[in-house]
């Protein structure tokens, strides 16, 4: 299948953040096939996409999910993350079943796809669920089994959660023409005990697959981590070992200098997730210090019961404003800085050089916005206009992998009807 996407403004989000006007994009199957100066015979047989007046963008790569959390969307608000995970969180989860999962997936991806993302970084139970969902609807998809586990011992081999999780890269990783990929996920350091997360550990050495955790999150976790080990939690997991793995962090909203130096070293991706840590009163996440000593930040949403939503262009809005505001410094965290979080970072975290960018030979994870609204124009400068002006619902036409996944309202992959059905479904059993 080829596209050629016409006179479009393409914001390229390479080395130099160039921006092009009046271009032409030529996708082929799944790639980005050429750039400009597109000979008629290269592009012949290609179903146009009429740019004018429009934005191409790489698709955004939300850093930090719990896709199926759309089920407890706007069911317990307004709480400390103690009382939200332990009390209201965990209870309903462990009554989930791989269907209600399923469902609950594609419904966050039906927003993720509808507000510009092409690919997610999740961790979750049901994670063969959540596969086929993503398999199913055409996003792409960085999976993990969140696991928990504060026994002591050496043992884990009769584990549910770490069998799964292995079981799930043995089958997964690199399916659905690689738009699946696997992680194991240690869920954090308060949920799991040393000796599991060495396991676990042992485990994604044996298959070379990355990690992904949650790390310093609240000041409780920080606090518990001083007083129980004498240091913080980023020193605690890099004593582990764990940073020997390619890692993604999610919140790091307590470290400190140290860790900050700790991350860099070690090449670990810090992910921030603004909304969920206002929500939740958990801090907010030193990403101006992280930035500005060249640790990998990128952006995202967490689960819908945090959010609670999964728009990423929120995201970008908020990371953009936070850090301005409470370090009393309008040069923090530019535009431009919130962008890259949202894409090519998000790239670098899952060790992808032909992601979060347009360049030929990159994968066709696009977007197309339209800013031709009143709350846009006019839009002097673009970056600005993405990270200030620009929402989610302005996305038009969401492409992954080469295929058209969202244009104007409707999804080619999913059954809106049959999502909603089933959801329905699920909330009167589950609640
Ligand atoms: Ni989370």
């Amino acid at each position: 299948m080829k596209y050629l996407f016409k006179d479009v403004t393409v914001l390229s989000m390479n080395e130099g953040m160039e921006i092009k006007l009046s271009c032409d994009v030529l996708v082929e199957d799944d790639i980005i096939k050429a750039i400009d100066n597109i000979s008629h015979g290269v592009a012949e047989g290609a179903t146009v996409i009429d740019g004018k007046g429009k934005l191409l963008m790489p698709g955004l790569i939300n850093g930090h999910c719990h896709v199926p959390m759309t089920l407890l969307r706007n069911y317990a608000d307004d709480l400390d993350l103690q009382t939200w995970l332990f009390e209201h969180i965990f209870p309903v989860e462990a009554r989930l079943v791989d269907d209600d999962v399923y469902w609950g997936s594609l419904l966050g991806i039906m927003e993720m796809l509808k507000t510009g993302t092409t690919c997610f970084i999740d961790m979750y139970d049901h994670i063969d669920a959540i596969a086929k969902a993503v398999d199913a609807s055409g996003i792409r998809a960085h999976l993990s089994r969140g696991m928990t586990n504060s026994n002591e011992g050496s043992d884990f081999s009769e584990d549910k959660g770490l069998l799964e999780n292995i079981e799930f890269i043995k089958r997964w990783n690199g399916a659905a023409n690689g738009r699946i990929t696997g992680a194991f996920a240690p869920h954090a350091i308060y949920t799991c005990s040393a000796d599991f997360i060495k396991a676990i550990l042992n485990e994604a050495q044996k298959l070379g697959a990355p990690i992904h955790v949650h790390l310093d999150e609240t000041r409780v976790e920080h606090e518990d981590c001083l007083k129980n080990h004498g240091k913080t939690p980023t020193k605690y997991l890099y004593d582990l070992g764990l940073f020997g793995q390619k890692t993604i962090a999610a919140h790091c909203v307590w470290i400190t200098d140290e860790d900050i130096e700790i991350l860099q070293e070690n090449n670990v991706t810090m992910v921030h997730n603004p909304t969920s840590n206002l929500k939740l009163a958990s801090g907010i996440a030193p990403v101006p210090k992280a930035i500005e000593k060249g640790v990998n930040v990128i952006l995202g949403t967490d689960g819908a019961s945090s959010n609670n939503n999964l728009n990423m262009f929120e995201e970008i809005h908020l990371a953009s404003l936070i850090h301005k505001g409470v370090n009393q410094n309008p040069l923090l965290v530019s535009a431009e800085d919130s962008l890259k979080m949202a894409t090519i970072n998000g790239a670098r975290a899952l060790g992808c050089s032909n992601l979060g960018i347009i360049k030929e030979g990159a994968k066709a994870d696009l977007i197309l916005i339209d800013p031709d609204k009143s709350h846009i124009l006019p839009m002097h400068n673009i970056m600005s206009a993405l990270a200030y002006s620009v929402q989610g619902s302005d996305v038009c036409l969401t492409m992954v992998d080469g295929k058209i996944l969202y244009e104007n309202g409707e999804f080619k992959t999913i059954d809106m009807e049959r999502v909603k059905y089933h959801i329905d479904k699920s909330f009167k059993r589950l609640f």
